[in-house]
């Protein structure tokens, strides 16, 4: 671990080597102080939000109200991303004025190419993009398609290839219906199947961890607060043993499924929530409000 400079602000990070060309909100990440919870002693952590477009919207003439749901965003007191879906990124990039940043939904594990049909993270980089998503269940098989499936491995590859090229990344991870009905330790257990092969790779300053549990997305059932948080909990816990308390403590997990402008207070006031990835709502103005709602939980 060392210590970094950026303005006024000291910045802690994990990072063996310093990111290229830190995005200011990689800066915030850190810059926020000790606080107590309950018996614990935590690093707060600046909540984040993103917005996932998914396959949405259908034409570009509605992309501009939807960039207008972004920048209504105050992200003072919360970190914004948004995920345009890939033919409408470079109408988004460029477009932000709020501080929200662009995070394709998807990335290629080498650079450019004869790779049809995919995204470079080189390419991404040459268009001032700094985040990129990766690992959503809608990727690794939950699609209702038979799509061939992103498996732990080929995100591994992924994951490793964003950071070197400089970009910081979302992991998305989550667990189907089935496994949730065996109980939190099935829960774990699929987690940490989707996180070993990447856990050397969890740089607080740079990876953000975002668990969707299947179940919960796009069918309006939420994870309840409780049970969203002993899962983030859990997960925490796993990284505090196989990685390191300090990582534990630094990376943020959001929770994504169904998340919406209704149930973000109360999913906020968990301990270990530190940000949402949002799907429907995204598309809608209540996103704004999501992003305030965890934005004054952790104030
Ligand atoms: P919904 O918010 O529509 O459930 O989608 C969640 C999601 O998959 C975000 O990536």
């Amino acid at each position: 671990m060392h210590c970094m400079t950026y303005g006024t602000r000291h910045v802690r990070t994990i990072s063996r080597e310093p990111p290229v060309d830190p995005p200011n909100m990689l800066a915030r990440t850190f810059a926020r102080t000790s606080a107590r919870f309950g018996t614990r002693t935590l690093a707060t952590r600046m909540p984040i939000v993103g917005g996932n477009w998914k396959c949405n919207p259908k034409t570009p003439e509605e992309v501009p109200a939807l960039i207008d749901n972004i920048n209504a965003c105050d992200t003072s007191g919360c970190e914004v991303y948004v995920c345009p879906s890939p033919l409408h990124v470079g109408l988004v990039q460029g477009k932000l004025t709020s501080g929200a940043v662009v995070a394709p939904q998807n990335c290629n594990f080498t650079g450019c190419g004869a790779y049809t049909g995919e995204m470079a993270v080189d390419q991404m980089a040459a268009m001032g993009i700094t985040w990129v998503l990766i690992g959503h269940s809608e990727r690794r098989g939950e699609f209702g398609l038979p799509t061939p499936k992103e498996s732990n491995e080929l995100l591994a590859t992924k994951l490793k290839y964003i950071l070197d090229k400089g970009l910081n990344c979302v992991f998305a991870i989550g667990e189907p219906l089935p496994i949730r009905e065996k109980g939190l330790d099935a829960v774990l257990a699929e987690c940490v199947e989707q996180l070993k092969d990447v856990k050397d790779l969890l740089d607080p300053a740079r990876v953000v961890i975002a668990y969707e549990p299947v179940w919960a997305i796009g069918t309006g059932v939420t994870a309840s607060p409780e049970q969203a948080q002993e899962t983030h909990a859990a997960i925490r816990a796993w990284i505090a043993k196989e990685v390191s308390p300090a990582v534990a403590e630094g990376i943020r997990i959001q929770y994504g499924g169904s998340a919406n402008a209704k149930n973000a207070p109360d999913l906020s006031a968990m301990p270990d929530i530190d940000g949402f990835l949002v799907g429907g709502a995204s598309l809608k103005p209540e996103f704004a409000d999501i992003v305030a709602a965890i934005a004054k939980a952790k104030a």
